[in-house]
């Protein structure tokens, strides 16, 4: 018998979402005890994923029409109704910011500028014009799944956090959404090689969004800082301080998510090729969060 490949693992999988609650009223500010940078840098997920995630979600449903396989469109429905609760969930650490004194909206507004008017939809397209843009979309959207599978699988394994005694809700939000951006890993891809197998599209949009990410991080990390009021007026990040918190596992080394980004570059490339199908599913059966919602 031939062993089990990861592509095997995630053939027998059905994408189900979860409906997870988590209660923020206990949450300290700075949720790595000690560690205002790295919690910020983490933070910036929050502020991004609601609307980022809202607008998978709209663009996949605008996608449903043009799927011609019965499996890849239930994924794709799948895909939507765990992104959806995803964008709900970090909401929930967004209201619990502001409650404590860290206004988010300025940059919230900016993530919504950018989810809604520079990639939103364009209602006035028809015929090709309208779907070379939503499949250009796509494209962008598998490319920040990689990203986010990347995320998925080093959080998963990220020991430094446990070490550091990081809250242990927002540790079970952190990775019972990194298990699902590690189940879910292909979709998106296989959207986008279903519309459009090419390669030139696929690396244009990765070679756009890498360094766009990587752009909106910083400033989310320096906009959190500057509006945290636990931290001294003009605290800011530091790269010293980055490469320090990465190299005692609580943050992703820039090397490693570099390299990351690089395969995604590679002719014969597919998302299975990253992360564990088993890991994402075992931690998804013991988080909290999730058992609690499967009641
Ligand atoms: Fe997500
Ligand atoms: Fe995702």
């Amino acid at each position: 018998m031939s062993p089990i490949t990861p592509k095997d693992e995630h053939h027998g999988l059905v994408l189900q979402p979860r409906d997870v609650r988590f209660d923020w009223s206990a949450l300290p500010m700075h949720w790595i005890p000690g560690e205002p940078l790295a919690t910020h840098v983490v933070n910036v997920l929050h502020l991004l994923l609601p609307e980022g995630e809202r607008w998978f979600v709209r663009t996949f449903k605008e996608a449903l029409p043009l799927i011609r396989d019965e499996r890849l469109r239930e994924e794709v429905l799948g895909f939507v109704g765990q992104e959806a609760i995803h964008a709900e969930a970090h909401q929930g650490v967004l209201d619990h910011l502001l409650a404590k004194g860290l206004d988010p909206r300025p940059y919230v507004r900016q993530a919504e500028f950018l989810f809604h008017r520079v990639l939103g939809e364009h209602p006035e397209l028809t015929g090709t014009a309208a779907r070379e843009n939503l499949v250009e979309r796509v494209a962008i959207i598998a490319a920040v799944e990689h990203f986010t599978a990347f995320l998925g699988d080093w959080v998963l394994n990220a020991d430094g956090l446990e070490r550091a005694g990081v809250d242990p809700t927002m540790l079970d939000l952190i990775r019972w959404h990194g298990a699902e951006e590690v189940e879910h890993r292909s979709v998106a891809y296989d959207l986008l090689q279903h519309l459009d197998p090419g390669y030139v599209r696929r690396i244009r949009a990765m070679t756009i969004t890498g360094p766009v990410l990587f752009h909106l991080w910083i400033r989310g990390t320096r906009f959190l800082m500057a509006a945290d009021p636990d931290l001294a007026p003009g605290s800011g990040p530091t790269w010293r301080g980055y490469v320090d918190a990465s190299r005692r596992g609580l943050l992703p080394q820039l090397g490693r998510a570099s390299r990351s980004a690089a395969r995604y570059l590679r002719p014969r490339y597919h998302p299975t090729q990253e992360g564990s199908t088993r890991q994402a599913v075992a931690y998804l059966g013991s988080s909290p969060a999730a058992r609690a919602a499967a009641v």
